[in-house]
């Protein structure tokens, strides 16, 4: 099989690697982007070391000092490449209709003119100079029936490093794979193709991006960055922009969710997914520490950012991480907000973005109460807590990133890996939001609930490229990576919903939380994190029929006396401030509702539009 792809240039496949579709399309891609060589991945611990050191030779790593942080790396990206790019990532069906108003669209023939064969199309040479690593990947336990194989063709090896961690990546993907196996081909180039002879930067990337997805042939294409989800492609293009579309067919669901396990003192277990924005906690929750009062409660991580949700034949939901690492947020974390996390972070990870102390290991905003006296910001710049109170500037980027396997997580729970996944008892949905928005709020029914989030609202966070801190309709938590039309998603959780309900199961209770409203001092009222073990205990409750509630407009909510206040110095004063319901903000509210099922048009579902009516009757 070692037949030339051009002149000069060798496919290299191992003996090992049989599928004739991935050999033929390794080819393929070869082909068009003309790298100078070809590297298949086998995912070994050598390989991991060897591509740190070269990437630590590039200027693209720096080894942190291995006394304080083993194993470990650092990585400074381009400043123009720090994030997802919302506006430049593309959802090509054949009809405009399929992706909906919520996604950018471009028609797959027009794509694939700009990507592959129009006379200046991006991916022609743009490996020219470059290695073309082949990263084969299992999201899911290898093998599992609820996983799925994709393969990424990129020309960078901080991404290769950077898969490793994030997924089952390696040789054993080829077994499974055999020679007539399915896969989701992802093609990833940084755009940066060099001439003979030119020296590369330490984080090449191309100001023109497209992170594109063909949902109907099961492809992914991304060109331009190298940043996180824009360029680990097996995150949010496959797991959720490309999942998704295959659980509208095949009856399941891809959410932007956490997973958590919840051990009662009375040994009971409970599973719980929640779906919050990017940026607005979700990590933070799935590692949560309950708080004091809480002894003998136990909080354990099953995923932090991704949740694929199959029913049971028992008619149960249940839920498995795809993922094997988290891509998770530095700045704002520290031993007291999330020690499981800090505990995570020892050795053994890939840091992006954040700074660089004079001792050789890492900082970043909120990571410790004193800054240090200085360091290198992420820009590569000297930093003191002077320069930054004179010019505003961060140590750290807002979304500076860290990658760490989800076996240094102290807190991992037993079934992480469990191909069966758990049955969920609860969904959670939250936004930041510094206003209008209570603290928890349980939705009357499924209908209801679904209507909750779909008309979700949040800030904007670092997490995307664009302004930060403005209120946007984020259905699901999903805006940003849905496959498909946002109003035809609304309709498969309210089908997958009826029928459950059918089956005579017990369906898992919806609720919706706001961690994040502010004082007048601007600053957050409730404390958040650990303390969030409140809410969840009071949730349970009600899971268990133990709880009370007052009921209102939109659901049901607890009072001051139906939480467990032990351990805690949070008076009924303030716990007004973070729970209550204002109507006057509630009708403004609701008419950002309206605009949302005006954009989605003819296809949101009648439910819904009835919920509405209801709740602003109820309101006004
Ligand atoms: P993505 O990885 O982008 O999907 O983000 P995420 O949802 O996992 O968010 P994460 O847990 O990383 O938290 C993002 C930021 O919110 C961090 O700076 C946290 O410190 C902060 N945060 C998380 N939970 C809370 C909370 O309960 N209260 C407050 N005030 N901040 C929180
Ligand atoms: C998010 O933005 O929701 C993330 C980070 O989890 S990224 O992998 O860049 O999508
Ligand atoms: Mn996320």
């Amino acid at each position: 099989m070692n037949q030339p792809v051009m002149q000069g240039l060798q496919l290299n496949a191992p003996a090992y690697v049989k599928n004739a579709k991935l050999l033929a399309w390794v080819a393929e891609i070869a082909a068009l982007t003309q790298p100078e060589r070809i590297y298949w991945c086998d995912g070994s611990q050598q390989e991991y070391d060897r591509l740190c050191q070269e990437l630590v030779q590039a200027g693209t790593f720096r080894k942190l000092n291995d006394a304080k942080r083993p194993n470990s790396y650092l990585a400074w990206s381009d400043p123009s490449d720090v994030a997802r790019v919302e506006d430049r990532t593309f959802i090509c069906t054949e009809n405009q209709a399929d992706a909906g108003p919520t996604n950018n669209w471009m028609a797959p023939a027009q794509m694939r003119t700009t990507l592959q064969t129009g006379p200046d199309a991006l991916f022609q040479g743009c490996m020219r100079g470059r290695t073309l690593y082949v990263v084969p990947f299992s999201m899911g336990p290898l093998g599992s029936p609820i996983a799925h194989i994709g393969v990424e063709l990129s020309d960078s090896p901080y991404v290769a490093v950077n898969m490793r961690i994030m997924t089952r990546m390696g040789r054993a993907v080829y077994d499974v794979l055999g020679v007539d196996g399915e896969f989701v081909p992802c093609v990833h180039s940084v755009g940066a193709p060099l001439r003979p002879g030119q020296q590369d930067v330490s984080w090449p990337c191309n100001k023109t991006k497209y992170i594109v997805h063909y949902p109907e042939t099961r492809e992914i294409w991304s060109y331009g960055s190298g940043y996180g989800g824009n360029a680990l492609l097996g995150k949010k293009c496959f797991a959720l922009r490309i999942a998704s579309t295959m659980g509208r067919d095949q009856g399941w669901l891809a959410e932007h969710m956490l997973i958590l396990g919840v051990s009662s003192p009375e040994g009971k277990k409970y599973h719980v997914a929640a779906a919050f924005p990017s940026a607005c906690g979700k990590t933070n929750f799935a590692m949560l520490i309950p708080p004091a009062g809480f002894e003998g409660w136990k909080v354990t991580t099953i995923g932090d950012d991704i949740a694929w949700i199959k029913p049971g034949a028992d008619g149960r939901l249940y839920a498995i991480n795809p993922e094997a690492g988290y891509f998770g947020v530095a700045p704002g974390t520290n031993v007291k907000t999330n020690p499981n996390c800090m505990a995570s972070l020892d050795r053994d990870v890939i840091f992006t973005n954040v700074a660089l102390t004079d001792d050789g290991d890492v900082w970043w905003e909120g990571m410790t109460d004193t800054p240090p006296a200085h360091c290198i910001d992420w820009q590569g710049q000297d930093w003191t807590p002077e320069i930054a109170k004179e010019t505003g500037r961060k140590a750290a980027h807002p979304n500076a990133r860290f990658t760490v396997a989800a076996t240094n997580n102290p807190a991992l729970d037993d079934q992480w890996d469990d191909p069966r996944g758990v049955a969920l008892d609860a969904f959670i949905f939250g936004g930041r939001r510094s206003t209008t928005v209570p603290l928890v709020t349980e939705a009357r029914d499924w209908t209801e609930g679904v209507y909750m989030a779909a008309t979700m609202g949040s800030e904007t966070t670092a997490a995307a490229a664009g302004q930060q801190g403005v209120v946007r309709r984020d259905p699901f938590a999903m805006l940003p990576f849905m496959g498909y039309h946002m109003a035809d998603y609304f309709r498969h959780w309210l089908a997958l919903g009826e029928k459950l309900q059918a089956s005579g199961a017990k369906l898992p209770k919806i609720y919706c939380v706001n961690w994040f409203r502010k004082g007048e001092d601007g600053k957050f009222v409730w404390p958040g994190f650990g303390d969030n073990m409140r809410v969840l205990k009071w949730m349970l409750d009600r899971v268990e029929g133990k709880a009370e509630g007052s009921e209102h407009v939109f659901g049901v909510s607890p009072r001051y006396q139906d939480i467990e206040w032990r351990g805690s110095n949070f008076g009924e004063q303030l716990y007004g401030q973070v729970a209550s319901i204002d109507s006057a903000a509630w009708q403004q509210e609701f008419l950002l509702h309206d605009e949302l099922f005006a954009q989605l048009g003819g296809r949101v579902p009648p439910a819904l539009l009835e919920v509405k009516r209801k709740f602003q009757t109820r309101i006004g």
